[in-house]
């Protein structure tokens, strides 16, 4: 039997109605969620992230404001503004869009980011929070691919998830973020050996390595449900995950789809940290 689609948009658009109404009952109260979006340079990929940041603010009855530097803004201007958010008190969450030009310094930049405001969950005292169990703003993809696990109603408790990439901004939080949910869990990454074989052992598979469809049937057990957290870009053009979507589908017993999978969770789970943010300043 084919697996069921976990289907990111529907669920991202049931989220985002639930935001829009806590939204409305907090604007009854004189409280406006305020996300700050910081753009340096003109990346034609962040630009369009950024416009689709701005979009969803709107939706959810936000307040916005988008600042567009030039690429060779000094680190210290950038800082500087950093500074100026972190103090305006009508901005709760502060999101810096990813990558930076060369000549910033990343995690100065991030480190930079009021932990309160820190609604992308990068900073190092969001990621401790994060590791000993603590209260905190959750990186956004890691949190939405979990909240799409939890939509599938299988019990996360107990089961065995492996998750494949170990970056800082997916594979090492996600990992910790199913060790929260009592899952037991094995990270996978580029020089691990036997890979196929470890993947087939799980009941949730978690794949974010950034490779288009190198995840086949062989790396999935009968049933597993599997999250695809890539989105790359084929010469075609068209969309694909890391898996091999039509290979895993008669194997796998939930999988999400690229596009429509996690992709539309990520800025959902920005929108409901910034909601959080303000609702833990204002009640
Ligand atoms: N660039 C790509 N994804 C992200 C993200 O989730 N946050 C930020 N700040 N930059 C990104």
């Amino acid at each position: 039997m084919a697996a069921q689609l976990i289907e990111g948009k529907k669920i991202s658009d049931e989220i985002r109605e639930e935001i829009r109404v806590e939204t409305a009952a907090l604007a009854a109260k004189g409280v406006i969620p305020g996300l700050a979006v910081v753009l340096v340079g003109d990346d034609p990929a962040s630009r369009v992230y950024v416009g689709s940041k701005e979009k969803a603010c709107g939706q959810m009855g936000f307040y916005s404001e988008v600042h567009r530097l030039p690429e060779q803004t000094k680190q210290e201007e950038l800082l500087a503004l950093i500074d100026k958010l972190n103090a305006q008190s009508t901005v709760h969450g502060i999101l810096v869009q990813l990558p930076l030009p060369k000549h910033i310094e990343e995690k100065a930049v991030i480190d930079a980011i009021s932990v309160d405001k820190d609604v992308d969950g990068f900073h190092p005292i969001s990621t401790g929070n994060l590791v000993i169990g603590d209260d905190s703003l959750l990186p956004c993809t890691p949190a939405g691919s979990i909240e799409l696990i939890k939509r599938t109603g299988i019990d996360i408790a107990g089961k065995h998830a492996v998750v494949i990439g170990r970056s800082n901004i997916v594979g090492k939080p996600v990992a910790m973020l199913l060790l929260r949910e009592n899952a037991t869990v094995t990270v996978c990454h580029s020089r691990t050996q036997g890979m196929a074989d470890i993947a087939k052992q799980a009941d949730i598979l978690v794949v974010a390595i950034g490779k288009a469809t190198a995840i086949g049937a062989e790396y999935v057990k009968p049933g597993a449900v599997v999250i695809d957290v890539g989105i790359n870009r084929l010469p075609d053009g068209k969309l694909a995950g890391d898996v091999d979507f039509e290979a895993v589908l008669p194997i796998a017993g939930y999988v999400t789809p690229v596009p429509g999978g996690v992709g539309p969770m990520t800025i959902t789970m920005l929108m409901q940290n910034t909601l959080k943010a303000a609702k833990r300043i204002h009640g």
